[in-house]
């Protein structure tokens, strides 16, 4: 009958649709075989970015960062940190008594409106140092001279622990004449501008660093950091004898990854989906940090919204409407996102969170828009997985290990606030490094406390060298 044949077509239909979208979204599905495969090579690149002759060209840094211990408990004191790069900017100011290993901090956050974050780099740092200066007046303050750290999240090329120069700019900052300088110098440079107070800037410390020595300062076998946030990093403890940029065979250093930048060279091209092009090109640098750009929490977003606009522009979503709303850039944060996989969400809340984000949605939309979150997500946190194991297998060969136990301080919004990312990276690396016995250590506050805690044991060796 016409009845039956209606329905047979609608299904036949609604299979076909389904076809469709389950075609985008095998494209985010990694095998086994693939993530062992990106694991091999995450750990060729470390080994490029290590040796004197491949530095000069390697995509994944591996940067020196001239901090070379962990805290011993005898630190102690009043320092001011700071922390640029992360969702917040915050200025802290942290104590920190010996013996009880007990930290106590105080913190403001400040806004850094796009206009300054993408303005001149004088602007900048007279903007970082008008924060400090309203920070120290809360704070009651004023006049203080302390000993400062400086948490900056990007990559810089260090050849002391108090000097950073920028190499380039990675999430979404960008602002003019930075790149190539030592950005203490700027801090400073805008500290005497002011002419209102002196600081002692003892450390410059990326993120990453801060929090494994945050982990540090409470477990001894720290000895990997990991930000899974706003952007995608790793440290961890390199044999000295291993960083060919540093003279000196004896002990360790922390070596910061910048792993973000895994795939630059064309390495990650064949998981590298149309979507992840469409987020590369419109994002402020293009080409570079694309393994960043696959993970972290500033282009997951992203990279959710490209393919819903081509699922629309197939027919397959919002009854093939793109509004004006989904065409709009950064619409999904990492915490909506969340909200959306969220398996204690009905569908119709997840509804009600597309509404809000000003996508008007049926049910079936809401469904679909949870697969692509669930999709792109998971890719991600499988990714870091195979970055995570490369790490701490290099680290158990390097010590000849049959079997390594090892604890990983982690940080950033996306491990902290998505529903399913840190158990699907816990199980990936325990797939692929499976004679490591990996720990995850939640930082609290790292990046901050971490800074302090640098910036502590660097005093207290340039103390215990003057003396
Ligand atoms: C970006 C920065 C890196 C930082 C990471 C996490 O990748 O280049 O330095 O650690 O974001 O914030």
């Amino acid at each position: 009958t016409k009845g039956a044949a209606m329905v047979t077509a609608v299904a036949s239909r609604l299979q076909a649709q389904r076809k469709q979208i389950d075609k985008v979204l095998a494209l985010f599905r990694l095998t086994q075989e693939q993530l062992v495969g990106i694991r091999n090579k995450m750990r060729v690149e470390f080994e490029y970015g290590l040796k004197k002759d491949t530095h000069p060209l390697a995509t994944v840094k591996m940067l020196p960062t001239y901090v070379c211990g962990m805290p011993d408990g005898t630190e102690k004191g009043k320092f001011l940190a700071l922390d640029l790069g992360g969702t917040n900017f915050r200025v802290l100011l942290v104590k920190i008594r010996s013996g009880r290993r007990s930290v106590r901090m105080y913190n403001k956050i400040f806004a850094i409106p796009l206009e300054i974050m993408q303005g001149t780099g004088e602007e900048l740092f007279d903007h970082i140092v008008q924060c400090i200066a309203d920070f120290l007046d809360y704070m009651g303050l004023k006049g203080a001279q302390l000993p400062l750290g400086f948490t900056f999240s990007f990559p810089c090329r260090q050849a002391s622990i108090d000097k950073g120069t920028l190499i380039e700019w990675t999430k979404g900052f960008k602002a003019t004449d930075c790149e190539g300088e030592d950005v203490v110098d700027m801090l400073r440079e805008a500290i005497k501008r002011r002419n209102e107070f002196d600081l002692d800037i003892v450390a410059v410390v990326n993120d990453t660093v801060g929090t494994m020595m945050t982990c540090g300062y409470e477990d001894s076998n720290c000895e990997v950091g990991l930000i899974a946030g706003t952007g995608s990093n790793m440290c961890y403890m390199e044999e000295m004898r291993n960083i060919e940029l540093v003279e000196g065979d004896e002990g360790k250093m922390c070596i910061n990854t910048e792993w973000g930048g895994f795939g630059d060279n064309g390495c990650l091209d064949d998981i590298h989906t149309q979507y992840d092009k469409e987020v590369d090109e419109g994002s402020l640098n293009p080409g570079k940090q694309r393994y960043e750009k696959m993970t972290s929490g500033m282009y997951l977003g992203e990279i959710v919204r490209q393919i819903l606009i081509d699922l629309t522009k197939q027919g397959l979503l919002f009854r093939g409407q793109i509004s004006e709303r989904l065409r709009t850039r950064g619409i999904f944060e990492t915490k909506f996102l969340s909200q959306i996989e969220s398996d204690r969400l009905a569908l119709l809340q997840v509804r009600r969170i597309l509404q809000q984000l000003g996508l008007d949605s049926t049910c079936e939309d809401s469904i679909v828009v949870k697969e692509v979150c669930g999709a792109v997500s998971r890719r991600a946190a499988q990714l870091y997985g195979a970055g995570l194991a490369a790490i701490v297998e290099k680290r158990r060969e390097d010590q000849g290990l049959e079997h390594m136990r090892i604890t990983v301080g982690v940080d950033g919004t996306l491990y902290k606030l998505h529903p399913h990312f840190s158990r699907i990276l816990r199980e990936t690396v325990k797939e692929l490094a499976p004679q490591c016995d990996v720990m995850f250590m939640l930082s609290e506050d790292g990046s901050g406390k971490g800074a302090a805690l640098i910036t502590a044991v660097a005093k207290r060796l340039q103390q215990a060298q003057r003396e």
